[in-house]
């Protein structure tokens, strides 16, 4: 492998990480960090240690109190660190850990900036956004690429993707630092890749490339020439479209490249693989020819599988993921991609189906009763039931009437944070017989307190904050699916992001009734996994942290494994077989 030769030299001096730039052209949202995150994945797969920036141009600082409705889900990193889905699709490409600092924003660079202002470094000269904010930005993109990463190496290559479109205000400064840092670096350690939309309208059917052409003269006019323009379109480039756009756009036609839409995004990194890409950036990046000799001879042959197993699954499985709905799925982003790597690795084709929770409640039977039909039918032909994260009170009593339904009808069922603590509340109600027993996030006053307020006291902030980041759980029972499930070891690590939880003084209570405590935190205080034993249910899952969050296309989450397989597999001992077909799906360490 070259990689050793490469981060050997890393290790002594580190040079500069080289660095591509994705920049996106006339809209955004056309998959530049799918395009990005391929090609890290390619580099990745060449041996080269490959870490990535995100860059969003908002004034932010961070996305903890964004609304998951206005901007999809929240990310939640290693060290807590609250992002946006891009970085999760970095994760999951890359397969490495990144940190808060790897996403960068305009609020963050304007925070630091004024920090040194406080402090006199500028020494009462006056501030401007050139040199000192694109100085502040180069500064960071420098010291966070060259971080070890989190198999300890150093990065050879930092792929940077620069959120918005070319022409933006806010993403001015950076492309500007952008422009100074190329020549401070040299050419030959700097990247630049457009990703360009070409739009095919419907009535002639004819691809345009003006859209491309016009974003390559504007990303000139401010510095910047693209060393590579991704073509972005429905179809596959029509003839001589590639030409046409190299010609005007001044690059080779072999740096055209083009992703159209594909069967699945596993597909990405083999079509940039056929257009010959990473033999083209290494020329680029002057590496080392003769690193190329030891290379495996197909360095994507993993993508190739999975691809290939994407379009040969057969057995169908029903999973109904109740939630609060405003019509953007991305909010559940992370739970869904774990699905689908669960299913894909299971060997089973995904139907995911979606209730809202407020229309399964007796409330609904009165105001719109053809939507509580509706929405309890798809529930009760679901194989299997999950109950993901969320806040606030909406909808809380149908996803309590969900899971009892799992329950009862002995559906296999999967709970994460918030569904642990209504299935938690479920059980109380209806099995231990507490009847007005709640949580008092949505009812401060209820009669039984059985989820309450838990922070966790804090060295930095005053007093307590929400549960964010990597946090241990340990195994106190073993006998248990989710050990099993794990691969029997003695604790697992895995992403917070709560401030409530089972009530530890009634857990004994709870548990005479049948329902297993089998996780707990390191000081045994907080209710980490929850489940019913096998003889009492087929499949009863959940657990107090977000799984979702380090689930990989290769190595699934071992929990969304369990509820991926259970619902179609007959003996468990079948299951843990087919669960064990790739190798990286036990060991989750
Ligand atoms: C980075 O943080 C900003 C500010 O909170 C947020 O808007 C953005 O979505 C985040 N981006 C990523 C990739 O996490
Ligand atoms: C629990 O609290 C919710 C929200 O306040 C309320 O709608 C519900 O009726 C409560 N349930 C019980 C059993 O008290």
């Amino acid at each position: 492998m070259l990689a050793p030769v490469v981060a050997a030299c890393s290790h002594l001096t580190p040079p500069p990480p080289i660095l591509s730039l994705a920049s996106g052209g006339v809209i955004s949202g056309i998959g530049k960090g799918i395009i990005s995150s391929s090609l890290g994945t390619m580099l990745t797969n060449y041996g080269l240690n490959v870490t990535s920036i995100k860059i969003d141009p908002y004034l932010n600082i961070d996305a903890g109190t964004f609304s998951p409705y206005e901007h999809g889900e929240v990310f939640v990193l290693d060290d807590g660190g609250e992002v946006d889905l891009d970085l999760g699709n970095y994760e999951r490409f890359l397969d490495t850990d990144l940190t808060r600092d790897n996403n960068l924003t305009t609020g963050k660079i304007y925070q630091k900036v004024i920090e040194k202002e406080r402090r006199g470094d500028y020494l009462g000269k006056t501030v401007q956004v050139v040199p000192h904010v694109t100085n502040v930005i180069q500064e960071w993109v420098e010291q966070v690429s060259r971080r070890p990463l989190s198999n300890g190496r150093l990065a050879d290559v930092c792929i940077i993707e620069l959120g918005g479109t070319i022409g933006d205000i806010e993403s001015m400064p950076f492309v500007e630092a952008f422009r100074q840092f190329q020549f401070k670096v040299g050419r030959e350690n700097f990247l630049l890749f457009h990703v360009s939309l070409v739009p095919q309208p419907s009535t002639t059917g004819e691809q345009k490339s003006k859209p491309t052409q016009h974003s390559v003269r504007e990303l000139r006019g401010l510095g910047l020439s693209p060393d590579f323009i991704v073509c972005r379109s429905k179809t596959p480039l029509q003839e001589g479209l590639g030409e046409k756009i190299a010609m005007f756009c001044h690059v080779p036609s072999s740096h055209v490249l083009a992703v159209h839409d594909l069967s699945s995004i596993y597909r990405v990194p083999l079509l940039l693989e056929q257009q010959d890409l990473v033999p083209m950036v290494w020329k680029h990046f002057e590496l080392d020819e003769a690193l190329w000799e030891p290379l495996p001879p197909k360095p994507l042959q993993r993508w190739q599988d999975l691809a290939d197993r994407y379009e040969q699954l057969r057995k169908t499985v029903n999973i109904v993921l109740v939630g609060k709905y405003t019509g953007l799925n991305d909010a559940y982003l992370s739970v869904i991609k774990s699905l689908q790597h669960s299913c894909l690795v299971a060997g089973h084709k995904l139907n995911l189906e979606f209730v809202e929770a407020s229309q399964l409640e007796d409330e609904a039977r009165d105001n719109d009763p053809a939507k509580f039909h509706d929405a309890w039918k798809t529930l009760t032909q679901a194989d299997g039931i999950l109950v993901p994260g969320g806040f606030g009170s909406r909808g809380i009593e149908g996803k309590i009437a969900a899971i009892k339904w799992a329950r009862t009808k002995k559906v296999p069922f999967f709970g994460i944070c918030l569904g642990l603590q209504l299935a938690v509340i479920e059980f109380c109600r209806n099995v231990v017989g507490w009847k007005g027993c709640n949580s008092t996030e949505v009812d401060p006053e209820c009669e039984t307190k059985v989820v309450i307020d838990m922070p966790e006291l804090s060295q930095t902030h005053m007093g307590g904050t929400m549960r964010l980041g990597k946090r241990r759980t340990v195994f106190v029972k073993r006998d248990s699916v989710a050990c099993k499930l794990y691969g029997e070891p003695d604790f697992v690590e895995e992403r917070h992001r709560h401030r409530y939880e089972v009530n530890p003084d009634l857990v004994d209570e709870i548990e005479k009734h049948g329902l297993r405590f089998v996780g707990h935190d390191i000081e045994g205080k907080r209710m980490e996994i929850m489940e019913l034993s096998e003889k009492d249910h087929p499949f009863f899952l959940a657990v107090q942290y977000h799984p979702e969050f380090l689930s990989r296309p290769l190595r699934p989450s071992p929990p969304f494994l369990g509820m991926s397989l259970w619902p179609l597999a007959t003996p468990c001992a079948e299951w843990f077989a087919s669960a064990c077909v790739l190798p990286s799906t036990r060991g989750f360490t």
